[in-house]
């Protein structure tokens, strides 16, 4: 059978954990799929930049028509980050009836809604499991397994790098920039870990889970969004002595049909789960009017965990793109048997 083509669009920590789990796993996935997979293509800035993860060399390009323009490419996976180009690659590939999976919040976060509408125009999936809680099932889960609830609450842990950050100045009293230099060496952080220590990682992540569980638009600039940048030793020895520990938040509530989202530093009393919930773990608790409180854990960041999600989304992206074809096969049979009598 032909090989379902699949290009990477980035080899940093995403990308280098993706590739090695689909490489490692291959034999199995193609079991699950009974077809064949195969990485056609990886695009990256500089193809001669040494790098963690090996990859045969010809695989590598700086050029995106070689991705675009293949017609062996079936998948394209886009783990750049940022809005552009990665915005203009995505929409590229989905207008060539490409299948995408994305890590990318602040794309989905900005662009989500017109993305998953040209998706479903053009007869193709557009899924970004990774893009929340990195390893964590939880977009599939609010979209699919609690869609018969009518949601209350969600709140949580969804940012890696505060929370890696905030556990070492609590349980080690490490100096704020000394851990954040930790969390980027981890691959935890960022490209501009601003964005993770300011709040704004988070607030993009609840703007997505909010407006899948409310089944609404929850737009970015309607999150209120405080960091973790003014926390000091001294507030969290505070907290400590009161028997509480400062954590970075994202709730989202809906009240008399409007949605709140919001994130910021929060006192958690020390005995609550979240507040056991440490390192570069993640964790969300939902409430639904049927299924009640339900709680989901997992590392929310890193190669192998967050290309654990990639790789889930393309064997689903995969899987659909098998049903589509079967279906085109039989519907010509079909057709053909009514044309001739
Ligand atoms: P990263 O380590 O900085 O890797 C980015 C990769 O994209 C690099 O290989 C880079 O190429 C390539 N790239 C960037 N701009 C490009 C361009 N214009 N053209 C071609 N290639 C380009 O980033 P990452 O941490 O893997 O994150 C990737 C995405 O996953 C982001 O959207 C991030 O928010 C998301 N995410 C990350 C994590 C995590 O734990 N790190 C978890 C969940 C989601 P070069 O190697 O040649 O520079
Ligand atoms: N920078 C992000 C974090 C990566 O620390 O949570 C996972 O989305």
């Amino acid at each position: 059978k032909k090989a379902i083509g699949i290009a990477l669009l980035g080899l940093g920590t995403v990308g280098g954990g993706t590739y090695r789990i689909l490489e490692n796993r291959r034999k199995e996935i193609e079991q699950r799929l009974g077809q064949p997979i195969e990485v056609k293509k990886v695009l990256v800035r500089d193809v001669n930049k040494p790098r963690a993860t090996a990859v045969p060399i010809e695989l590598l390009t700086d050029n995106p028509a070689e991705v675009m323009n293949n017609e062996e490419i079936n998948i394209v996976v886009e783990l750049m980050g940022g809005i552009e180009p990665a915005f203009t690659y995505i929409k590229d590939a989905l207008e060539a009836g490409k299948s995408v999976v994305t890590a990318n919040k602040d794309l989905m976060a900005l662009h989500g809604g017109e993305l998953l509408a040209l998706a479903e125009s053009r007869g193709v999936d557009l899924e970004f499991e990774a893009s929340v809680a990195g390893g964590i099932p939880i977009i599939r889960p609010l979209k699919v397994c609690l869609a018969g609830n009518r949601m209350e609450e969600l709140k949580g842990i969804i940012n890696g790098t505060t929370n890696f950050i905030l556990t070492k100045m609590t349980q080690e009293g490490s100096d704020f920039s000394e851990v954040l230099k930790e969390a980027q060496e981890l691959g935890y952080a960022e490209a501009d870990p601003t964005s993770d220590v300011e709040g704004l990682d988070a607030a993009r992540k609840l703007a997505i889970l909010a407006s899948i569980a409310f089944n609404t638009r929850v737009p970015l600039d309607q999150v209120y969004v405080e960091g973790i940048t003014k926390i000091s030793a001294r507030d969290i020895e505070y907290a400590r002595e009161m028997g509480y520990t400062i954590k970075l938040l994202g709730i989202a509530k809906e009240e008399e049909g409007q949605v709140e989202a919001r994130v910021h530093p929060a006192m958690i009393p020390s005995c609550h789960p979240l507040a056991a919930v440490n390192d570069a773990f993640n964790a969300i608790f939902v409430r639904g009017d049927a299924v009640g409180d339900a709680m989901f854990y997992g590392r929310g960041a890193g190669d192998l965990p967050t290309g654990s999600a990639v790789v889930g989304d393309i064997i689903d992206a995969a899987r659909n793109h098998i049903r589509q074809n079967r279906g085109r096969i039989s519907c010509t049979c079909y057709d053909e048997k009514v044309i001739k009598p």
